[in-house]
């Protein structure tokens, strides 16, 4: 199939209660891996790069090769730009064939935040079919999590995240409530799952019109996956997980076979850590036989 954007098949999962995995991808063997998991479980796919990687192979390369792999499926999948704070390269990603951007502004002032989502999706609307993610209020990294979840102020607020949606034309709507990027210090980390629901039924209560993005998947229990979905979150954000698969399974590895010298071994048993890894995420989600 070919690409897609992303807000089609967030709204058929919000519809249908089940969430879609985006996976951040950092090279091509990770790719591989989540795609070949997607196929398994027949399953609708995001793949997602950071700026960093899309710079490092170019953006138009990453969406060349995503786009190649895509047709080659029987799933949809979608290309991703995660946490973009630039708008101009937001723009160039549109351009090179990246089919959903996150432009994240959260961290400036409201007006200055809704500035620069608005003009990511006007420009990603009019030149192509390209959905555009926004953030609001503040998704920590793991060290701050519960101070953020402390301090109302740097979580969405549900009236301001209605004005937020409206003005900015955005496709998707990541508030934060509490989850952070990287690995929790707690087995059950504090998620306010009020103020999704909240904010579910303003945006979304009679239709869904704008799907609910959870960042910081990774370290998420079973049930808490299950009450966000349950409350309206559709796109769930994984990285760092990914990352440690790659790191950890490329160092055990080499360990055990130091004398072998074969990349291409390592590739397949990276690739094959992932995909086991991006199974179980699926199974979760409750993606799997929904493409
Ligand atoms: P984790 O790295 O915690 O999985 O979060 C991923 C994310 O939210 C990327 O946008």
């Amino acid at each position: 199939m070919s690409l897609e954007n992303a807000k089609g098949m967030l709204i058929r999962a919000t519809q249908g209660k089940y969430a879609i995995g985006a996976f951040n991808i950092t090279d091509f063997t990770q790719l591989e891996g989540i795609v070949e998991a997607a196929v398994n479980k027949k399953s609708p796919l995001i793949i997602q790069t950071s700026v960093e990687p899309s710079k490092f192979y170019g953006r138009k390369m990453m969406a060349a090769a995503v786009r190649a792999i895509a047709e080659s499926v029987p799933i949809p999948i979608c290309l991703h730009l995660d946490h973009c704070t630039d708008v101009e390269y937001c723009k160039q990603c549109a351009d090179a064939g990246y089919t959903n951007i996150m432009i994240d502004a959260s961290k400036f002032p409201f007006e200055e935040n809704v500035r620069q989502s608005k003009e990511v999706a006007d420009y990603c609307h009019r030149v192509g079919d390209i959905s555009v993610e926004a953030e609001l209020g503040t998704v920590s990294g793991v060290e701050d999590q519960i101070k953020v979840v402390e301090d109302e102020a740097r979580l969405a607020n549900p009236n301001q995240s209605v004005e937020f949606v409206e003005r900015t034309g955005i496709d998707l709507f990541a508030p934060a409530i509490g989850t952070a990027h990287g690995v929790y210090k707690t087995k059950d980390p504090k998620v306010d799952f009020e103020r999704l629901g909240k904010i579910a039924q303003l945006i979304n209560g009679k239709g869904v019109r704008v799907p609910l993005v959870v960042h910081g998947g990774t370290g998420l229990p079973p049930h808490t996956v299950a009450k966000l979905i349950e409350v309206g979150g559709s796109k769930f954000n994984v990285s760092t997980e990914l990352k440690y698969t790659l790191i950890d399974t490329t160092f055990n590895y080499i360990t055990e076979h130091r004398e072998e010298y074969n990349p291409g071994k390592i590739n397949v048993a990276v690739k094959n850590a992932i995909r086991a890894a991006v199974e179980k995420w699926i199974d979760l989600l409750g993606s799997a036989g929904k493409a």
